[in-house]
């Protein structure tokens, strides 16, 4: 079993989310504060490490690789990236997920870079509510960036919807439709507890799958799809249309024990669970022994024994995440 990743709870781990920025030009309220502090360049990883920490796990057997952020679209090089981890031996894809601001002018360039699939954050439909949400003014332009997706040829679009009552829950149908008039999966998400967040009550804004799941069956009776999906989503069909229905349901569904991932914080910190403080520094590594994969691949391989079994979200008895969710990669 030399190219398979196993964790010490025997889950296969063929999966790997590499954020490639801490920087966002949005500020949505459940993943960062209005004053959020980057990092200074120094302390982010390179191109090239990114590269290097790609072909490590690559040679450990990981299948997947999505890019993500912050939002990942803001880097400079991030077309070149794609193309550069397209062509890596052994990977079967990359996939990107982007809140869509800057899509009008990437969609095309991404795709040709080999991107097959692309997830898209979209929130709400209406200005005022996007405005106080991300609390940026840019909902034309992510409509914008959906249309040049659609346009541009991927084999998947996927939007995902963070639902929050009192704030979007009422327009759960709507972002359905939005998704089937383009032929375009949508995925529901609760929100998780990462970072401290001050603006809004995490207990008051819940808002769980199974309350989305029935406003949207009331309307569109949803088939339980048997295709299987590696990843927190479980998909529904709709008889009348080729859009999917995913709910990704932390709270009220939990799925780590069919965890099949790890992730890479924009400082090049192995993160073995979202929910949990437990990571080992690569960056470290990586500087050390510039370009050498074997010394990561030690490191990845003892760390995964390590993976907790699951997250613990809102425990009072177990240690809450300090961490934003820009600064772990979603
Ligand atoms: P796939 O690559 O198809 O699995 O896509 P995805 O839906 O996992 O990725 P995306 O980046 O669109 O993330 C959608 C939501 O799922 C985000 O809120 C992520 O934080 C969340 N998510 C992804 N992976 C995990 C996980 O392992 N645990 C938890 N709790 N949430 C996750
Ligand atoms: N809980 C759930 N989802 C979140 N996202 C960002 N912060 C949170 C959170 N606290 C979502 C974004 C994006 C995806 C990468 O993660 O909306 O769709
Ligand atoms: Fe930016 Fe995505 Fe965080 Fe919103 S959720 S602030 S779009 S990184």
């Amino acid at each position: 079993d030399q190219n398979i990743l196993r964790d010490g709870l025997g889950r296969t781990i063929d999966y790997l989310r590499l954020s490639v920025t801490d920087r966002c030009d949005f500020r949505c309220v459940y993943c960062m504060s209005e004053d959020v502090q980057f990092l200074p360049r120094a302390q982010v990883l390179t191109l090239e490490e990114l590269a290097t920490l790609a072909r490590a796990f690559t040679e450990l057997g990981v299948k997947r690789i999505r890019l993500t952020g912050g939002e990942p679209l803001v880097r400079r090089d991030i077309v070149s990236l794609v193309e550069h981890l397209s062509d890596l031996p052994g990977l079967d894809e990359v996939t990107l997920t982007t809140n869509g601001s800057q899509l009008k002018q990437f969609a095309k360039p991404l795709q040709q870079a080999g991107l097959r699939r692309i997830n898209i954050s979209l929130d709400t439909l209406q200005q005022d509510r996007f405005s106080s949400l991300t609390r940026r003014d840019k909902l034309d332009q992510v409509f914008e960036g959906i249309d040049a997706a659609v346009t541009a040829g991927f084999e998947r679009i996927k939007l995902n919807a963070v639902i929050l009552k009192g704030r979007n829950d009422d327009e759960i149908v709507a972002l359905v439709e939005y998704a089937r008039e383009r032929n375009i999966d949508i995925s529901f998400i609760e929100e998780m507890p990462l970072g401290q967040i001050t603006e809004h009550d995490r207990n008051a804004t819940y808002c769980s799958s199974d309350e989305v799941q029935q406003v949207i069956s009331a309307q569109y009776p949803l088939l339980a799809s048997t295709e299987k999906t590696s990843g927190p989503s479980r998909y529904f069909r709709m008889a009348d249309s080729q859009s999917r229905v995913g709910l990704i349901s932390p709270h009220s569904h939990n799925f780590c024990d069919a965890c099949n991932r790890v992730r890479i914080t924009v400082e090049g910190q192995l993160l073995l669970c979202l929910g949990r403080e437990n990571a080992v520094d690569l960056r470290a590594i990586l500087r050390r022994y510039p370009g050498d994969t074997q010394p990561l691949k030690d490191a990845v391989i003892s760390a995964l024994n390590y993976k907790p079994e699951r997250h613990y979200f809102n425990r009072d008895d177990q240690p809450q995440v300090v961490r934003f969710m820009n600064m772990t990669g979603g």
